[in-house]
């Protein structure tokens, strides 16, 4: 589904302008297990829209081990929904679950956790910009954005036999 312009199409027949990027549609949760790309150990997330040129991503995050899953900062903003079980951060009194949204203001460092009684969350997330993964004495040791996401995707298609074009699918 690669966004190739086609200027020759009349208006009366046209939806979308001839240079605006291709639409997707998916089950955001695949029936092949094959798309959720592993991150760390019981961490996943599942590739939904790579903007590559706006600097950006849609993904589902899918945890199942309680524990910290990361701590990270970023500095443009994250819109999160919780579609299954809960979570919460460290920083923060209030826990994400089935339904909450979650909007992260720029600038702010948070650290994840999945409680010992949540055997598997799946959260929404539209991430701007990049994460910035920090340790705990504050320090950066790490980041991701969509390009580092889009190499991590393509390699695990690669391995698991999709092929590593697959990729392309999400890419805009
Ligand atoms: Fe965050």
């Amino acid at each position: 589904m690669e966004n190739v312009a086609n200027l020759n199409v009349s208006k009366a027949q046209q939806t979308t302008h001839p240079f605006a990027a291709g639409e997707l549609v998916l089950d955001s949760i695949p029936s092949d297990e094959r798309l959720w790309v592993p991150m760390v150990d019981g961490v996943w997330f599942r590739p939904l829209m790579f903007n590559v040129v706006q600097g950006g991503w849609c993904h589902l995050i899918r945890v199942k081990k309680a524990g910290v899953v990361s701590r990270h900062s970023h500095p443009s903003p994250v819109h999160g929904l919780v579609l299954k079980g809960k979570w919460r951060y460290l920083e923060h009194e209030w826990i994400a679950t089935e339904g909450t949204y979650i909007f992260e203001p720029p600038s702010e460092t948070h650290t994840l956790v999945v409680d010992e009684d949540t055997p598997e969350m799946i959260t929404f997330f539209h991430v701007s910009g990049s994460l910035h993964y920090i340790d705990e004495s504050g320090e950066a040791v790490g980041f991701d954005d969509v390009f580092t996401r889009i190499d991590l995707a393509r390699d695990h298609y690669e391995a698991v036999g999709l092929g590593g074009d697959y990729v392309k699918n999400f890419v805009r």
